[in-house]
């Protein structure tokens, strides 16, 4: 494999690269990278923590050394963390540059962005909402002169889930020249290629690794099968046995829900252990403050949801644990690539219950790997069983006794009154959608038991006529 010097990076960007430890290309550096340069759409499918962030950043900063102007480049990325982790590559490998970034995201204040985005900065990273949200309002910034648009975790950026950024990505190509080059790359991109192709719009340079699994061999990759009951005692007792053997790990435990999250943090701060959580119900600041305390090893274990599944790059990550099972494989793939990144060890434990085994089935399809049982000592966990049940329900009343539930419905309502609308008045029309959604069930219901009726009066009338032809046949016979 060359170096960076052979891919046809400056000098000053391989040394810069040296710097931070950077010195061989990955594999998906070594073939996006040329195309790049080349000028050529790009579509990298490459497996988690491979390097596809350097893989733009690097040509990027060179071809804005050759013709530095702002804005030069924009980066979509779905959630504010990765935001200012792709921001802060950009600005380290860009420094000699004198590389002016600056980052638009939710949760922050909009009129200091507002101001930078008028300030020309050489690039731009974004998270759709809040980028399409300044282009609606102000007119104090263009775009229309970009060379670079990048989609990172493009998959993400597209699917409809339950955060949709199509109508803000609307907005946003609206505004970007027709002539640039679109780099999309994701861990997972090939569910939504065709999407995605017609996005990159000159025959993008598509490259995918060729590995039969689509999750890092570094990873050892567990489950334990468990009752729902007994779940919070083996992830006290997993945790318990990782902190007595090793004190440089820290752990990720992923989560469905922004209550769970906050609860299970609670719950095993009763237990002493180091717990910080991260979901979409904290306000940003907090989220920030709480990932880089997490960062930093001053907490060793976060508990999220998935707005950490994709992207984060936190080298001290040895474990991630899956406290419920992913409903898609493709969540499963991002969520435990959070550890075994850029060639070190690693190892997921997904907790499984006897409803989940369906969905171990489907992980296992599409990651072409078998997950092997973590041997526990049972013994162990149910010595501890009545005192984390009983610790949970503790937490669970005190988190009741807190205005969590109400909050969140104040979010939903700021939600709304952001996208445009009126929420009593969505209220209302919910309200009203649902009544005509029970009349037309009832309607449709009523309908289906008339038919039913008549059909059944149909069977009888045939049942009666062919009793009728049969006697009559009879009667005939006899005479
Ligand atoms: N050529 C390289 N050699 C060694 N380390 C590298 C190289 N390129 C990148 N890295 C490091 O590898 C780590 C993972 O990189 P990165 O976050 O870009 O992965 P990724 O492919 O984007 O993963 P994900 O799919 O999870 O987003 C980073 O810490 C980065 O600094
Ligand atoms: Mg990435």
């Amino acid at each position: 494999m060359g170096d960076f010097s052979s891919l046809g990076l400056s000098d000053w960007l391989v040394k810069q690269c040296k710097q931070l430890g950077i010195s061989k290309p990955t594999p998906v550096q070594q073939n996006c990278m040329p195309a790049i340069l080349e000028g050529r759409d790009c579509m990298g499918c490459a497996k988690t923590g491979s390097g596809k962030t350097a893989a733009f950043v690097l040509p990027v900063l060179q071809k804005l050394s050759e013709e530095p102007y702002g804005i030069f480049c924009l980066v979509l990325t779905p959630t504010r963390e990765l935001a200012y982790q792709i921001a802060e590559q950009f600005r380290v490998l860009g420094k000699p540059l004198g590389l002016r970034e600056c980052i638009i995201v939710g949760g922050m204040d909009m009129v200091s962005q507002a101001m930078e985005l008028s300030n020309q900065p050489h690039v731009v990273v974004a998270t759709p909402g809040r980028l399409a949200d300044h282009i609606r309002s102000s007119n104090t910034f263009s775009m229309s002169k970009i060379q670079f648009l990048i989609l990172d975790e493009a998959d993400r950026l597209l699917e409809q889930g339950c955060t949709d950024f199509t109508k803000d990505l609307e907005v946003i190509l609206g505004i970007l020249p027709a002539k640039r080059q679109t780099l999309l790359f994701s861990a997972t991109l090939t569910d939504t290629l065709q999407e995605l192709k017609s996005i990159a719009m000159n025959k993008p340079f598509f490259w995918e690794s060729t590995s039969e699994t689509r999750t890092v061999e570094e990873l050892d990759q567990r489950y334990i099968l468990t009752p729902e009951k007994v779940k919070d005692a083996y992830l006290v007792h997993l945790i318990q046995t990782f902190t007595d053997e090793h004190d440089d790990w820290s752990l990720i435990i992923f989560t469905n829900t922004c209550k769970n999250c906050q609860i299970l943090t609670m719950m095993l701060r009763e237990f002493n252990f180091p717990t910080i959580s991260l979901h979409s119900m904290m306000k940003q600041k907090q989220r920030f403050a709480n990932l880089a305390k997490f960062k930093a090893s001053v907490y060793k274990i976060l508990i999220a949801t998935d707005v950490a599944a994709r992207g984060l790059d936190i080298p001290t990550v040895q474990v991630v644990i899956n406290h419920n099972t992913p409903g898609l494989p493709k969540i499963y793939i991002h969520r435990v690539g959070r550890t075994a990144r850029a060639g070190r060890n690693g190892v997921s434990i997904t907790l499984v219950t006897q409803y989940d085994i369906h969905l171990v089935h489907s992980i296992e399809e599409q990651t072409q790997t078998k997950l092997k049982e973590y041997p526990v000592e049972e013994k162990e966990v149910l010595k501890i069983l009545t005192q984390v049940n009983v610790t949970r329900r503790e937490c669970e009343i005190k988190l009741e006794s807190t205005d969590f539930d109400e909050k969140k419905e104040i979010n939903k309502r700021k939600q709304l009154i952001l996208e445009g609308k009126d929420p009593d008045l969505e209220a209302k029309r919910k309200a009203e959608l649902e009544k005509i959604r029970s009349q037309k069930k009832k309607f449709k219901q009523k309908i289906q038991e008339s038919i039913q009726r008549q059909k059944q009066g149909q069977l009888k009338k045939n049942l009666m006529k062919r009793k009728q032809i049969k006697k009559k046949k009879a009667e005939q016979a006899a005479a």
